[in-house]
């Protein structure tokens, strides 16, 4: 499976939004990550989908939507709506997740199933059908520049086991504290798609270091 670069605009500079998504889609992402937050689910408050929309007229990547909010079946049209190539929601936040899961597909978006640290595998084992990405939280969403949390790698390691043995093909994404120097551990546990916000962000040069990091994942 290819391995992708997913820059979280979380850590971009929003007075220019739309030079940063260009700036990042020109060295190198593949998508980009928006998280959305609503002082419910995590104690922090982001965006909505009007900033999903402007993401949408600043690029041509795939729009990486991960839902930090309570009860996102109440969004998934507008989100839809907003141009939304992936919606990832998290199981504790879904009273009926398989239906949440329908629904995101039914709009023509691709359904994603997010893990915080220490929600276990057999929240999505029963509806692996219904997803097309899980998402391995590796630090507790609500916040960038939160440093990884290591024993994410066994679980990662484990997920592509449980996936090989389901005969389930379908990218691992991993989100928080990914930097150059632990992305190549994360790629070898397992993880297809790398979501990176001030690892990428607060770094000056973002062409170096989309470079390096994808130089990384394909050793
Ligand atoms: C955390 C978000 C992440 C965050 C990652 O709640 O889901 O996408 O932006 O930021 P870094 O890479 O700085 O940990
Ligand atoms: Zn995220």
């Amino acid at each position: 499976m290819k391995k992708l670069i997913a820059p979280s605009i979380l850590s971009a500079d929003f007075c220019c939004l739309e030079k940063e998504i260009k700036a990042v889609e020109a060295a190198g992402a593949d998508y980009i990550h928006i998280d959305v937050m609503d002082g419910h689910f995590v104690p922090n408050i982001t965006v909505g989908p009007l900033i999903v929309e402007a993401a949408q007229r600043s690029t041509t990547l795939p729009l990486d939507v991960h839902l930090m909010i309570e009860s996102p079946d109440r969004y998934i049209d507008d989100f839809a709506q907003a141009g939304s190539t992936i919606l990832t929601v998290h199981p504790e936040a879904c009273r009926h997740l398989q239906r949440t899961l329908a629904c995101i597909k039914d709009k023509g978006v691709k359904p994603a199933v997010a893990l915080n640290p220490s929600t276990p595998l057999c929240a999505v084992e029963n509806i692996l059908e219904y997803v097309e990405m899980i998402l391995i939280m590796s630090v507790n969403p609500g916040f960038g520049g939160q440093q990884f949390i290591s024993s994410m790698i066994p679980k990662i390691k484990k997920l592509k086991a449980m996936l090989e043995e389901a005969g389930v093909n379908i990218p691992i994404e991993v989100d928080g504290g990914i930097i150059v120097d632990n992305i190549a551990q994360v790629s070898a546990a397992g993880a297809d798609i790398f979501v990176s916000g001030s690892g990428i962000f607060k770094t000056g040069d973002y062409k170096k270091t989309i470079s390096e990091m994808k130089r990384k994942i394909a050793s």
